[in-house]
């Protein structure tokens, strides 16, 4: 039997408060709580086919076919979903992102929101927003935060029934822009899997996670009340907290090339002279450039005035996983 092809958009998403620090790491489950929204420009369209015919599972990214630790993670993910819907059929998995790999843009967050919703949908599962969400998780922590609308939080809690994403608000809440500076790096850092599982060798962890829960409540009510400096001041000052745990764990995880830290320096300057604009980075040299949507376009192109900025991406408050 072959089941119809199924199609999915997924966005990848970017935190103002981090996942950072992992409970449990079988089910991926946060030390915390966070905070993000969707991008609307870097995105993963991903198809699923379950074909009685095939004897393994086939897996292209960006047309290149899958194989190894990156396939094993895609397996096991779809297991996960044959297991729910009681199915061994294996299927053709066709993944794209809108991004050039080798950018240090995460796909793992897009990836498995866009693997999940395909595959059980594929499958005739119809899995409800919490459900799709919890699935995502598994496969990867932020990919969660990937399936609800808008702006999302992501709750910390003890079991997976528990640990999963909601939309806070719609697209149409706040013009906030994610200007994406990406920059030259030499090669590819830690993973983030890799990452999480050091935390504890932080001595700013224990000092880290007892103000999450305060900085998620502030968090919420600048974006409830559209407060933006103090948004801006709360997003910031988060990110580089995250990379104070990154650099102090042992092994020490520096994310930042030379060009992060020009960026970061330039939006400093920028916010001097008027220009009301923060940064965020994930596990990787990228800088995120927030602003409200009157200053997305002069922020981008201050962005592509800096050398080693090697590619500017905007980015608008974006629905989350959907068929396409
Ligand atoms: C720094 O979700 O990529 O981007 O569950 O191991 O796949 P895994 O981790 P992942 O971690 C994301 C880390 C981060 C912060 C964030 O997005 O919240």
């Amino acid at each position: 039997m072959m089941v119809k092809k199924i199609t999915v958009w997924a966005p990848a998403n970017i935190a103002f408060i981090k996942f950072w620090g992992k409970r449990d790491e079988e089910l991926r489950l946060p030390m915390n709580s966070s905070i993000s929204i969707n991008l609307s420009n870097v995105f993963t369209n991903t198809s699923v086919q379950f074909d009685q015919k095939l004897i393994d599972d086939e897996v292209r990214l960006d047309g290149k076919v899958v194989n190894g630790k990156e396939k094993n993670r895609i397996t096991k993910h779809l297991d996960r979903i044959r297991k729910l819907a009681g199915a061994s059929t294996r299927a053709k998995v066709e993944s794209k992102n809108n991004f050039p790999t080798g950018t240090g843009m995460a796909s793992s967050a897009s990836g498995f929101a866009a693997l999940s919703l395909a595959a059980s949908s594929a499958l005739g599962l119809r899995l409800g927003e919490r459900e799709l969400s919890i699935l995502a998780r598994i496969g990867s922590g932020s990919a969660c935060r990937s399936i609800p609308d808008g702006w999302v939080e992501w709750k910390e809690a003890k079991t997976s029934d528990g640990s999963y994403a909601h939309s806070m608000y719609g697209l149409k809440h706040w013009g906030v822009c994610d200007v994406v500076a990406v920059v030259e790096s030499a090669k590819k850092g830690v993973s983030s899997t890799e990452g999480h599982a050091l935390v504890e060798s932080s001595p700013f962890y224990i000092n880290r996670i007892a103000s999450m829960k305060e900085k998620v409540k502030d968090i919420k009510r600048s974006i409830k009340e559209k407060n933006f400096s103090r948004f801006g001041e709360i997003l910031e000052a988060e990110a580089i907290n995250m990379h104070a745990v990154m650099m102090t764990s042992v092994p020490a995880l520096i994310y930042w090339s030379p060009e992060t830290l020009k960026v970061i320096l330039k939006v400093k300057e920028w916010r001097e002279k008027g220009l009301e604009a923060y940064f965020t980075i994930d596990a990787g040299p990228n800088v995120h450039v927030i602003c409200l949507e009157r200053d997305v376009h002069k922020v981008e192109k201050l962005l592509r005035t800096i050398k080693g900025v090697r590619m500017v991406i905007v980015n608008r408050v974006a629905p989350g996983a959907h068929l396409v």
